[in-house]
């Protein structure tokens, strides 16, 4: 088969790395990619959202498959668009269609269906200008700290939590009236807070069937101890040592399957990954949001421990057989620590030369914001490259990482220190 992968992340590259692998995989090539894809794979320069152009590639190169890394083109409906193109029809889409990429897109729409099915999440109520004032009146109910949602896609930016009840009022209005995430915050969700540990969980379907992929934690703040502004991500751990099987039993009937069972009963088309960010309230899994996609850096231990072919699991999925896939998971543990640019995730410089990648034994590099420039590997990007390591327990995995990012540098280069310190 002909691949295409959209995106340029380390996700983007650990997908790569796996598919690269699949005996079914003759040709692969990613849009736009990186320095990382540009070593395994055939890097082309189009943007992920402009359908016409990526239309222009699967032509010209005969693609067979597209795996969409983020979210943005399935929210903007780029399975559809495939579904209703005479040259592209038949070309396999991994990824939702885009009434359910809402899911991701509308932070109500995933309210909503997690009320009309029963799967649990924190309590809610949706805002826009034209009830502002009952908004005012709702946070006055509830206690402390106050969660501000915008409803529509903010780069992961579009969560406020706020302590004090006037500046939870002050932020609505600042997000309603004064569209703060422009025409994200047209709508806002404000929920109660919930109080536990977060983890993740994925899931792959046909629309049918499902399979569940290993747990991973994500570190999302910039800061040790988890103190700081919010980034995409600095590193993470799979599988989750607190998630034991009784936990993941209940995140499966209370959650998987309804939210399955719920797609189909809704009409939501959905052939691809489902991110369930959940937290640990108390012994009770509950749902804080859905992603249409995988996560970053989620994917960069995620799919090191998936043995089985991803290329088959694909097709079973377009072909609606995932039932009949043994989907083969790697007993070791898995870590990644992301090196960042300094200065992320507010301004930093880029271009910077990355050296040191040749004596990296024992650990993957998977790049994300990095490029190939006259020889040289520079950066390009806030979150630049995660060096993932498999381990009997995750310290010996995040021992490894560390020891091999000791080999690793760049001006300015920053990554956090402790990664799994709360496990
Ligand atoms: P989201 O963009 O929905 O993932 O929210 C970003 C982050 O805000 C989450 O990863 C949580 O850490 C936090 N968060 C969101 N909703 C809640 C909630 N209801 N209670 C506590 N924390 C939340
Ligand atoms: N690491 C969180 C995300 O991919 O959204």
């Amino acid at each position: 088969m002909k691949i295409l992968i959209l995106g340029s992340g380390g996700r983007e590259h650990t997908f790569a790395w796996k598919i690269a692998k699949s005996p079914l995989c003759k040709s692969l090539f990613v849009a736009p990619g990186n320095s990382g894809t540009h070593t395994i794979a055939h890097n082309i320069d189009v943007k992920v959202t402009d359908f016409e152009a990526i239309k222009n590639v699967v032509i010209t190169h005969a693609i067979d498959m597209v795996i969409v890394g983020p979210e943005d083109p399935l929210v903007q409906g780029i399975h559809d668009f495939f579904l209703s193109d005479a040259d592209l029809v038949n070309v396999i889409v991994i990824g939702p269609q885009k009434a359910a990429a809402e899911l991701e897109g509308s932070k109500e729409f995933a309210k909503e269906f997690m009320y009309r099915h029963n799967i649990p999440t924190a309590a809610y109520k949706s805002f826009d200008v034209s009830n502002i004032e009952e908004g005012y009146k709702f946070l006055e109910t509830l206690k402390p700290p106050y969660v501000l949602k915008a409803d529509g896609l903010a780069a992961g930016k579009g969560v406020l939590i706020l302590k004090d009840l006037n500046e939870a009022k002050t932020e609505l209005k600042h997000m309603l009236l004064e569209a703060k995430f422009g025409k994200a915050s047209t709508k806002v969700v404000v929920e109660e807070f919930l109080d536990g540990i977060e983890l993740s969980c994925f899931v792959l379907t046909d629309g049918k069937h499902y399979k569940i992929l290993p747990t991973a934690k994500d570190y999302k703040r910039i800061g040790e101890g988890d103190t700081g502004l919010n980034t995409g991500g600095m590193g993470a751990v799979s599988p989750v040592p607190f998630a034991t099987e009784d936990f993941l039993n209940k995140i499966e009937t209370q959650i998987v399957k309804p939210t399955i069972l719920g797609l189909q009963k809704d009409n939501l088309p959905y052939k691809g990954f489902v991110f369930i960010g959940l937290i640990k309230v108390g012994d009770d899994p509950k749902v804080i949001e859905y992603n249409v996609r995988m996560g970053d850096p989620e994917t960069e231990v995620v799919l090191p421990r998936l043995k089985t072919d991803l290329v088959e699991i694909f097709k079973a999925i377009s072909e609606e057989r995932l039932d009949k896939i043994n989907i083969e998971i790697d007993e070791r543990a898995a870590t990644t620590v992301m090196l960042v640019s300094g200065g992320y995730p507010g301004t930093y410089e880029k271009g910077k030369e990355i050296t040191g990648l040749v004596n990296v034994k024992d650990s993957i590099v998977f790049h994300a914001g990095a490029i190939q420039k006259e020889g040289k590997t520079i950066t390009s990007g806030g979150r630049v490259m995660a060096v993932t390591s498999y381990g009997k327990t995750y310290k010996e995995a995040i021992k490894k990482s560390y020891q091999n990012i000791a080999h690793l540098h760049f001006d300015k280069m920053y990554y956090r220190k402790d990664i799994g310190f709360d496990l």
